[in-house]
């Protein structure tokens, strides 16, 4: 597995350039190697899903997908197998198993990673209630919420990443040509973020306001990293083990609106530096921030309504998240305002001990709040990794 996090000493989400098994099974004898790009290649069998702990890639889609009428658990149980062999392959950068497209030909896997979740309208439809785990208890309303039902949840839900935009697009098709008549596409959306090699070093990914954003992430290494991302084992329910739960936002960001603060006021709003993430108590990005410095004049440095003070795990009753977005850009409204923002994904053992507990604060209103706006949410339960010779989800639906 490529997994990049907290590499290079970076602590958030970073861009690799490290690349994985290096050499593609098909290239032919005396071609030139592939890129470190190409070559970038996660695995798709271990304990959790590709996805979520893997450095974030250049190119997203997100997918949902309802079953078709008529078709439950049986129909479901293949369409999850289909999946998982053609992203086994993909992810291995074959091809895909009925009648290949050829886009992704000449590419290595890009880092290709394919991520498969049930939302809670998936144990209704194939008779499996009473698997449905309580964490997937639809999310709370929040009174700033402006969401769009129609690009929210879902039965099934697909996140493909890849370093590589022909790679990814070509996972998109394969997956969806795979659903048949099982299953047809709720809604989609594409995402982004920089290309691998890009900055000189690994370095926090920038979001489309230029913050860097990703800085306090969990990290692998922490102690309490596993508990706190993943379902333990023997998980709530027993087939949810070793698996998560995504929570996923597509937040709009009113940049005309943002990108007439000055530096200072956009600094203010959420507590860090823009140049370097350092917060503004000092230091450099890596500095713990210090809530309690003042100025002057007595006021807090860091804003008491700043959005990096607000969101603390501390001042939530412990909830953490792991944050891996992408940036989205669906051209320009006919007002002229960009349709962009971030499709917010983030990933813990519990929504109600990560996700909800910091919406509720924020819904408040932090200083972050005017410039953007939820404009459709889901919630997905993404079962853990698929062994050898199993597929994703086997053992809920078998
Ligand atoms: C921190 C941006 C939405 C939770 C941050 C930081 C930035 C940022 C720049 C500071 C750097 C970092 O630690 O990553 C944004 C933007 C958002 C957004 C632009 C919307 C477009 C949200 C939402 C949540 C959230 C919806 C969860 C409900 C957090 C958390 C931290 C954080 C947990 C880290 C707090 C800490 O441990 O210090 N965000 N954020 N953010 N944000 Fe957001």
């Amino acid at each position: 597995r490529r997994a990049l996090l907290g590499t290079a000493g970076a602590t958030g989400l970073v861009l690799g350039t490290a690349g994985g098994a290096v050499g593609y099974a098909s290239a032919p004898a005396g071609a030139t190697p592939l890129t470190s790009v190409g070559a970038g290649r996660a695995m798709f069998h271990g304990k959790h899903q590709p996805g979520i702990t893997d450095g974030l890639q250049a190119r997203g889609h997100l997918v949902a997908f309802d079953l078709a009428a008529g078709a439950g658990r049986k129909e479901a149980a293949a369409l999850l197998r289909r999946w998982s062999t053609t992203a086994e392959r993909l992810m291995a950068g074959e091809a895909a198993p009925h009648g290949d497209t050829d886009v992704a030909r000449d590419a290595g896997p890009s880092s290709l990673t394919l991520t498969f979740g049930f939302g809670h309208s998936f144990f209704g439809r194939t008779g499996l209630e009473k698997q449905r785990p309580a964490a997937l208890d639809p999310l709370p309303d929040f009174s700033s919420d402006h969401l769009d039902k129609s690009r929210s949840d879902g039965d099934l839900w697909v996140q493909i990443g890849a370093d590589d935009a022909l790679v990814a697009f070509h996972a998109l098709r394969a997956i969806q040509k795979e659903a048949g008549s099982a299953a047809r596409v709720r809604w989609q959306m594409n995402g982004f973020n920089r290309s691998p090699g890009a900055t000189a070093r690994p370095m926090t990914a920038r979001n489309l306001m230029g913050q860097l954003d990703g800085t306090r992430n969990p990290k692998p290494t922490d102690t309490d990293f596993d508990r706190r991302i993943f379902v333990p084992d023997p998980g709530e329910p027993a087939w949810m083990a070793g698996g998560s739960y995504a929570v996923v936002r597509r937040i709009r960001m009113l940049l005309d609106d943002w990108e007439k603060l000055s530096l200072t006021a956009q600094e203010q709003v959420i507590g860090r530096r823009k140049a370097d993430g350092a917060p503004l108590s000092g230091g450099d990005e890596t500095t713990p921030m210090d809530l309690e410095k003042t100025d002057a004049q007595g006021g807090y440095v860091v804003p008491l309504n700043a959005h990096a003070r607000i969101t603390r795990p501390e001042k939530n009753g412990g909830a953490a998240m792991l944050r891996r977005p992408f940036s989205y850009h669906d051209g320009i409204d006919a007002d002229g305002t960009p349709d962009a923002g971030l499709l917010f994904i983030c990933w813990q053992a519990d929504p109600l001990r990560g996700f909800v507990p910091v919406q509720r604060k924020l819904d408040r209103g932090d200083a972050l709040s005017r410039y953007i706006r939820h404009e459709a949410s889901g919630l997905f339960a993404v079962p853990g990794g698929a062994a050898k010779g199993e597929y994703v989800g086997q053992r809920l639906l078998e």
